[in-house]
Order: structure tokens, then sequence, then C-alpha cells
């Protein structure tokens, strides 16, 4: 009897890790971090800003709250853009792979506060 409930114990953490269900994923695996680059023009500074996806799935329709984004200069709206949501979604809403980044800038005289919003995982 224990050794059967073992055996599955230990099936069900096998297809956990494996399927990669047991890593955090959605908005806590992902990780914003950004730099200055040392260019700037005037009062603005560029900024260059990483989104990791630390989940070892793939996510899509990754999305961060950044108030008062602004940017001197365009940013790449592929990469980064307002979703009509109040939020911003990176990368067009297409999945970035596990460990992967997606990197942008923008141009202002301070730093933005990013907050990761939302992440769709795809674990298969
Ligand atoms: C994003 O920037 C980091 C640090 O410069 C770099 O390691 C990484 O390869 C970049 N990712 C992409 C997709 O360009």
């Amino acid at each position: 009897m224990a050794a059967a409930s073992l055996k599955l114990l230990c099936a069900l953490l096998l297809v956990c890790i494996s399927s990669g269900a047991c890593q955090p994923c959605g908005p806590s695996s992902i990780q914003v971090d950004q730099h200055t680059t040392g260019r700037s023009q005037g009062f603005d500074l560029e900024f260059a800003v990483e989104v990791k996806n630390a989940c070892s799935c793939a996510q899509s329709n990754v999305r961060v709250f950044a108030p008062g984004f602004a940017s001197q200069k365009p940013v790449e709206l592929a990469l980064f853009r307002q979703d009509g949501t109040g939020a911003f979604v990176v990368n067009g809403g297409n999945a970035i792979p596990p460990g992967s980044t997606v990197n942008f800038t923008y141009w202002w005289d301070h730093a933005t506060h990013f907050t990761p919003a939302s992440a769709q995982p795809l674990c298969r």
C-alpha cells in the first residue's frame, strides 16, 4: 500500500518536472532590468530595457505596467507598446522562449518603473 502510493508520488513528480509545470511561471517569472547606456541628448538619457522570461516554458502575452512611460524617441512598437488596457504588451504578445530576453530602448529624463503584469505560460 505505502509502496504503491510512493510510486504514484514519484510518477507525479516526474511528470511535473519534465513538463515544466513545477517551475514558477506567469508574471513572477518575468524579470525587467534596465540600465542607462551612457548616451544622452539634452535632458534625456537612453535607457536599455531587458525583459527576461525566466520560466522554463515559452510565454506569450507578456504584459507589464509602466506608469507614466514616455519616450522622446520612438520605441520599437513590435517590442513594446501600449495595449489599451493600461498595460504595455511585450514582443507584440508573441511567445518569448524560455530564458530569452526582449530588449528595447527609450529616451527620457528619468527611469520608468516597470512591473510585470501578466504572462501566459506555454508548457507542454
Ligand atoms: C538583450 O541584452 C542582453 C544584455 O545586453 C544580451 O545579453 C541579450 O542577448 C539581448 N537579447 C536580445 C534578444 O538581443
